[in-house]
């Protein structure tokens, strides 16, 4: 079986709380866990959560982080607090922060560049609107997302990189990309990484799916031969929901 990684977003929910009582139960019910596993609490439950998955097979993620290592910028934050709080892994140009907080390709490519500076690990998502989908655009915004978002990455530190598909119309909305349409954007943004950095990173990448996983899709979707893991939203919330997910298999 592929090394697939299955990462939670619980983007702006919880409290520190309600943060630990899940971490808490993700740790105890997925240490036998087979697959590589993520969870990216908000900012203010990083420092709780990071403490009650430590040694554990569950990496600590962000959600966002600043284009900036430090300085005048209110409301931000910055790899080096990242850091601080033992984070791993950041997710950059989640679909949310591109459409409605308007980051662009430009600003998350050096989010993806300070990040990996920073030996962080990154989960760059990229993704089309129906819009974009319907008139026949998905592979297109998908390349050119991967491309400027990687602009500058050598080959040696796209190691440190996963791409995650996530489609904006089955963000949150419980239509989810069929199995096979999710693979072929997936094939397709394999190929991009092979023109980029050559057949074996292409071979070796981490593609993961985004867009309402849940228990009873999530062995479908990780069964197609370009879809290697899963970044879950809404179905991430809960151990009973989650668990079956990571536990697919
Ligand atoms: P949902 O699983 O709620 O559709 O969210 C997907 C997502 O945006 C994960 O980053």
């Amino acid at each position: 079986m592929r090394n697939y990684f299955i990462a939670g977003n619980w983007k702006m929910h919880k409290t520190r709380a309600e943060s630990a009582a899940l971490a808490t139960a993700l740790v105890a019910q997925l240490k036998d866990g087979k697959h590589k596993y993520l969870v990216a609490p908000s900012f203010t439950s990083l420092e709780t959560v990071g403490k009650i998955v430590a040694g554990s097979n569950i990496l600590l993620g962000a959600q966002n982080m600043a284009a900036e290592e430090i300085g005048a910028h209110t409301g931000e934050v910055s790899v080096l607090q990242l850091k601080d709080l033992g984070v791993q892994v950041v997710i950059l140009g989640h679909s949310e922060r591109r459409h409605v907080y308007k980051e662009d390709d430009a600003l998350i490519n050096k989010k993806v560049k300070l990040a990996i500076k920073h030996d962080l690990e990154v989960i760059l998502c990229v993704g089309e609107t129906l819009e974009e989908r319907e008139s026949g655009k998905a592979e297109k915004v998908c390349e050119t997302q991967t491309e400027k978002g990687l602009d500058g990455v050598s080959a040696a530190e796209f190691e440190k990189v996963t791409i995650a598909y996530e489609p904006v119309w089955a963000i949150g909305t419980g239509k989810t990309a069929t199995p096979e349409d999710a693979d072929s954007i997936h094939a397709y943004v394999r190929k991009v990484v092979s023109r980029l950095y050559g057949a074996e990173a292409a071979k070796a990448v981490c593609i993961q799916y985004g867009g309402s996983v849940k228990a009873d899709n999530a062995a479908q979707l990780m069964a197609k031969a370009n879809i290697d893991g899963a970044l879950v939203g809404g179905a991430a919330l809960k151990p009973e929901t989650f668990v079956p997910i990571a536990k697919f298999g």
